[in-house]
């Protein structure tokens, strides 16, 4: 204060703007990724790290820290404890085990539903009004998992769900067509993992139906060629982690692209993982699957009702009932 000359004869009041808090749990690849991300992006004012592993979470803390010449002004601090959450708009949970080069998501599932009996309770009665977005594999199950154990109502219970898939789905479709993927609508849906289902029908470049861009511009495809996109996004994940152990920063653009939509409340529409029981014949049981969603301030807003081909609506079921199987084994 010793540095300013005041120009009023007594502080002024401050303003009332809302103080937005995002905490991240799991300072790993993912968390870290996300939590720079979302600082370079200015979405908050406050960001929170947790961790189980004090030294790591102090390292990564004060490395951030160490770029405030760099970053908007962001309080950042970190602790093994869940209290340093309370108040949170958003909370971000990306702890857990990863897969292995080979390992399916969903043989994640055991080791990650016990870390979150430990974390979701503490991050609910911290933040009781705060939006939960799970990131954690298998991200469709630990979100029906979260919304369980935190109470919540399910529009402020979100999994990051296809919003990676879909990006990976435009930038394969972007680089066939040679368009920026910014100008490519397209949506992967149902089961972030390997029965995610490309919604041919509804994908469109610039505007233009996608099948009919491509008559139009006399660029040949079969079935087959879309069918081959759509695997090798699938395969996407499995490629970067025998490649680099893990995937990071996609998912790191992504979750901070859903925050964005939701404490900036862009009322956006983002494919995630929402409770999709009673849509598109789904039911059997509470299942969260990636669905066209609007995303604002409070959350899920509504989902759009996007016309699906009989095959498509099939395939979701289909993943609905593979996860339900899943469920249906886990002791909550
Ligand atoms: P990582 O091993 O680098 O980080 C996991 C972190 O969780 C570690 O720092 C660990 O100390 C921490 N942790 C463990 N128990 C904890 C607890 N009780 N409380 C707080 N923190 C705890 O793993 P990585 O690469 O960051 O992946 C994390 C998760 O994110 C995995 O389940 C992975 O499959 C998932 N993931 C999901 C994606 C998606 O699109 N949904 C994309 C990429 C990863
Ligand atoms: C991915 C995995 C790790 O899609 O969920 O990157």
């Amino acid at each position: 204060r010793a540095f300013f000359k005041p120009i009023l004869n007594s502080a002024p009041p401050s303003p009332t703007k809302r103080h937005t808090k995002i905490s991240v749990i799991g300072a790993g690849n993912v968390g870290m990724a996300i939590a720079q991300t979302i600082l370079t992006q200015d979405l908050v004012d406050e960001l929170a790290l947790v961790d189980a592993k004090p030294e790591k979470l102090r390292g990564e803390m004060l490395d951030l820290q160490h770029a405030a010449a760099f970053l908007p002004r962001t309080k950042i601090h970190a602790s093994v404890d869940y209290s340093i959450t309370a108040g949170s708009d958003l909370c971000i949970v990306t702890a857990g085990a990863r897969q292995i080069p080979g390992e399916s998501r969903l043989n994640l599932i055991q080791r990650n539903l016990a870390l979150f009996k430990l974390i979701i309770p503490p991050l609910a009665r911290y933040s009781p009004d705060c939006i939960l977005l799970i990131v954690s594999n298998p991200v469709d199950v630990l979100t029906y998992v979260a919304w369980k154990l935190s109470g919540f109502p399910p529009n402020r219970v979100i999994g990051s769900g296809t919003n990676l898939d879909s990006s990976r789905f435009r930038f394969l479709l972007a680089d066939h067509l040679d368009v920026n993927a910014q100008d490519v609508q397209a949506y992967m849906v149902g089961e972030h993992g390997d029965s995610s289902v490309a919604l041919w029908s509804s994908i469109s470049v610039g505007g233009v139906p996608v099948l009919s861009f491509l008559e139009r511009q006399k660029i040949a495809y079969e079935k087959e060629t879309l069918e081959n996109i759509r695997k090798e996004v699938v395969e996407s994940a499995y490629e970067v982690i025998n490649l680099k152990g893990y995937t990071s920063w996609a998912i790191g653009y992504s979750a901070a692209n859903l925050a964005r939509s939701l404490l900036r409340d862009q009322r956006k529409i983002h494919p995630v993982s929402v409770l999709a029981t009673g849509l598109y014949g789904i039911d059997g049981g509470d299942v969260f699957l990636s669905l066209p969603a609007q995303l604002g301030r409070s959350g899920v807003m509504g989902v759009a009702n996007v016309e699906l081909t009989d095959w498509e609506a099939q395939q979701l079921r289909n993943a609905a009932t593979t996860i339900l199987e899943v469920q249906s084994q886990l002791e909550i």
